[in-house]
């Protein structure tokens, strides 16, 4: 063999491996894995294995720092649960993810407003001091049913 086919047989060989226990590292983290940006990442795919998506919603948080948790599961084309109630004054961690496309999550008349992308847990922390009726539009531009993708959270007292 070529002195320079046998480098290049090792380098593609080694690249293999590294690749090889990359993927391997990846695997045993699958679920949900703040990235190093602290972002944290969830597979688009098992969004459902996961406790807080498997039935989205607004649960007691035992943080301290805030009242509720507020899961939320996107897709095409609508936002799961399609409608949610909040006591008023309470101190909320939202977290939204997508099972498909990138949708948007914005909350008409607050100052809530992000992207949710597929892989990604996008958390919004707010306090829900307004007792009304607020509107949950998608602003990312997700296919036919993108203007009927809603949902509502009702401040109650
Ligand atoms: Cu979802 Cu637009």
């Amino acid at each position: 063999m070529h002195k320079f086919e046998k480098i290049w047989m090792s380098v593609g060989t080694g690249s293999l491996i590294i690749f090889l226990v990359i993927l391997g590292v990846s695997a045993v983290h699958a679920g949900h894995t703040p990235a190093a940006s602290g972002i944290e990442t969830i597979n688009p795919e098992y969004v459902r294995d996961d406790d807080r998506f498997a039935e989205p919603g607004l649960y007691e948080s035992d943080d301290d720092e805030f009242d509720y948790n507020l899961y939320f599961v996107a897709s095409a084309f609508n936002y799961e649960p399609s409608e949610v109630e909040i006591p008023q004054g309470s101190r909320v961690k939202v977290q939204v993810v997508s099972t498909d496309v990138v949708h948007g999550f914005q909350v008409v008349n607050t100052n809530i407003n992000m992207m949710v992308e597929p892989g990604l847990v996008s958390t919004y922390r707010t306090n829900f001091d307004n007792v009304g009726e607020y509107l949950i539009v998608c602003n990312e531009y997700c296919g036919v049913g993108h203007t009927d993708m809603t949902s509502t959270i009702k401040v109650v007292e």
